[in-house]
């Protein structure tokens, strides 16, 4: 890896790795992470131009358990709010020998637009962007998915509710049929699934009860009110009563099926409180293979910043 925006393009061997690695990370039989020198003496920047809690709150754990110094830059009181442009403000991160750009935007693009701007040497690390990808939650998913049913083969796996503004329903989608599941399939109804639906290789239902049938893992979205600009919607109670998962949809799915949610979970809105705390939750392990998750993905991207100086280097002579 060079920097990390997307998971297209990546075949299933590097996702693959991805997991050994972060698996590498956790202290065998328990759920802690490893201190490791593999970031020592460099510098990562996080850069949240949106808000956030679990993504920068794990993306600076996991460089601290890299051993690396860590930048969080608030950009609430950076010189952005003076005017400074973006490409002036990474123009001075950069000078303070900055050696990795963890980057969380609104507009889709983002990311890649300053991975083509910033100093070769520089890895970008796509925190969310837009309603493109959030490609490390979508490897912290596949990581809990694999913890808890050992493989993705044969599995039949459902993304409920706003799947139009979702990010990390894309991601997902993307990583799970790079790894082999056997379904991936889309619940919510017609007004919050994207225009080019028919393209994502997905099942899709509308009908909630009908959609828990036979399932593994079931993952719930959030409504991304934010990303909605007056779209034609139901009301919430509305939305609970037809894709809020309950005690009672829950039990159509497969006993052992598992129950994921990205956070922040609204509850009541799409999930129901004994669901997200009950025993088929894995929402808190999701929050805590993050750490993991991003030290693999961090520690990838410099080692192969650090090939990419070293060939430049031999070229320059
Ligand atoms: N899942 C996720 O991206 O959560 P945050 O917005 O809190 O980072």
């Amino acid at each position: 890896l060079r920097h990390f925006i997307t998971l297209d393009g990546l075949d299933r061997a590097m996702l693959t790795d991805i997991l050994d690695t972060a698996d590498s990370f956790i202290e065998v039989g328990e759920r802690t992470i490893k201190k490791v020198p593999l970031l020592r003496g460099r510098t990562v920047v996080n850069l949240f131009f949106e808000s956030s809690t679990r993504t920068r709150s794990t993306f600076e754990l996991a460089a601290k358990r890299l051993s690396a110094d860590v930048l969080n830059l608030d950009i609430n009181t950076s010189a952005t709010s003076k005017g400074e442009s973006l490409s002036d403000t990474l123009l001075n991160l950069e000078a303070m020998a900055s050696d990795m750009f963890v980057v969380r935007h609104s507009q889709s693009g983002a990311p890649h637009f300053i991975a083509e701007s910033v100093t070769p040497g520089v890895a970008i690390i796509n925190a969310g962007d837009g309603r493109h990808a959030h490609p490390t939650q979508a490897m912290l998913d596949m990581l809990t998915i694999r913890q808890h049913k050992q493989r993705f083969e044969g599995l039949k796996v459902a993304i409920v509710g706003d799947i139009l503004h979702s990010r990390v329903a894309r991601s997902q989608i993307r990583a799970l049929q790079t790894l082999g599941a056997e379904e991936v399939r889309l619940i919510a109804p017609g007004t919050l699934l994207p225009a080019d639906v028919d393209s994502l290789g997905c099942a899709v239902e509308y009908d909630m009860a009908k959609g828990m049938d036979d399932l593994d893992v079931v993952i719930m979205l959030r409504l991304q009110r934010e990303r909605m600009e007056g779209a034609l919607l139901p009301s919430e109670r509305e939305f609970y009563r037809l894709y809020g998962l309950d005690s009672e949809k829950l039990a159509l799915a497969r006993p052992d099926c598992i129950v994921m949610h990205p956070g922040p979970i609204n509850r009541g809105v799409e999930i129901e409180s004994a669901v997200a705390d009950g025993p088929q939750s894995v929402i808190l392990n999701q929050v805590t293979n993050g750490i993991a998750i991003r030290m693999a993905v961090m520690s990838m991207a410099m080692s192969g910043q650090v090939a990419e100086r070293a060939a430049r280097a031999r070229q320059q002579g």
